[in-house]
């Protein structure tokens, strides 16, 4: 049984990583993984380097998706995009050294047009696995000891899949671990991760981590997928928006326990209104309410009366409404 892994010198177990979500892996999140427990490193949003430097040379502070990071629990991963050494080397050493982050990470999976087709960074530049070592030798060197590591995808299309030769240049370059999504940047989300790509990746590493990422959605299938395939961590996003409480169900069955049983729907009410509190401490109530009309939508997911309650949530904008729906929608009989 994989009971853990190493990034660096920071061990991480169980190896079940939280995946960096743009939008939804806030603070306020981080905490509520954090309470619920089971996760052996939680990641950030991913955050430009660019808006960093800018922000810094015009004196407006840092952006947005660092706040709390400077002094929330760690371990924790920050990651970071852009195409340019100087920019993502500049960010990563204020990561280490002034952030203390755990682990600064590399995009070069994500697919959005803004990052890949506009600003030729994350998965843009999969079609360039000599431009990724650049990149990752110059992060790794101005973060060290702090280690760096790189989250990809398959490739950018299915007939020019080359993770293989990505890895190769992630870890001759120095990065400490890798994840692979097991998709192409063309799939988007369509389609379902290829889980027997991602292993194939495995004998491109010499000592590094792998770390497969896509679609595990439920505890058992974690572990199954842990153990069933030559990966030394997992790494879980949107199931951790619909079922936050999986990754303590992973660590329980990992440990040789009986996992808990699923949250009733009361209980799950419960979480859906701490998570709210902790998104309106962070964001202001205002924010917060719209904010976590998206969230809700996710604990909703495959529930009995699901449809009925996305509908009202969707359309609520005071803290008034939200509650109302959330009282009278989350939990609804099966047969109803
Ligand atoms: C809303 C959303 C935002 C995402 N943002 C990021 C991001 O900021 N950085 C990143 O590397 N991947 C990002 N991803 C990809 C996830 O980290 C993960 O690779 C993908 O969702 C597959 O894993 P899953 O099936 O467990 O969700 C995002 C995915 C979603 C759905």
């Amino acid at each position: 049984m994989k009971k853990s892994l190493k990034i660096g010198d920071l061990v991480v177990s169980p190896p079940v990583l939280s995946a960096p979500m743009a939008g939804y892996t806030n603070y306020a999140y981080r905490e509520l993984l954090r309470r619920l427990g089971g996760v052996g490193l939680i990641a950030t949003e991913m955050v430009s380097a660019r808006a960093f430097v800018c922000m810094g040379a015009r004196g407006e502070g840092e952006p947005e998706r660092l706040w709390g990071v400077q002094d929330e629990p760690r371990p924790l991963a920050v990651q970071i995009w852009d195409n340019c050494p100087e920019t993502l080397e500049e960010l990563a050493g204020k990561l280490a050294n002034d952030f203390k982050a755990s682990v600064v990470d590399l995009n070069f999976g994500c697919p959005a047009p803004a990052i890949a087709k506009r600003s030729a960074s994350g998965s843009y530049l999969l079609r360039d696995p000599e431009k990724v070592g650049e990149l990752v030798s110059r992060v790794a060197k101005a973060c060290a000891p702090v280690p760096a590591t790189a989250k990809i995808r398959l490739g950018l299309t299915v007939d020019t899949v080359n993770a293989f030769d990505v890895a190769q240049a992630v870890e001759g370059a120095g990065g400490a671990a890798l994840t692979v999504h097991g998709r192409t940047a063309a799939q988007m989300y369509r389609g379902s991760a290829d889980w027997d790509e991602i292993a194939k990746v495995k004998s491109a590493l010499r000592s590094i981590p792998l770390i497969g990422n896509g679609d595990v959605k439920s505890a058992q299938e974690a572990v199954d997928r842990l153990n069933g395939f030559p990966v030394d961590g997992i790494m879980i996003g949107r199931a951790g928006l619909d079922r936050p409480w999986i990754f303590r169900e992973i660590a329980q069955i990992l440990a040789g326990e009986e996992p808990e049983v699923e949250p009733t729907l009361l209980e799950q009410r419960e979480l859906l209104l701490t998570h709210y509190k902790l998104v309106v401490e962070r964001f202001g109530q205002e924010r917060g309410v719209i904010l976590m009309r998206k969230f809700a939508v996710h604990y909703s997911k495959g529930r009995p009366g699901g449809r009925n309650f996305r509908d009202k949530i969707g359309r609520v904008s005071t803290e008034e409404e939200f509650f109302d729906v959330v009282t009278n929608d989350f939990v609804v009989e099966e047969n109803q």
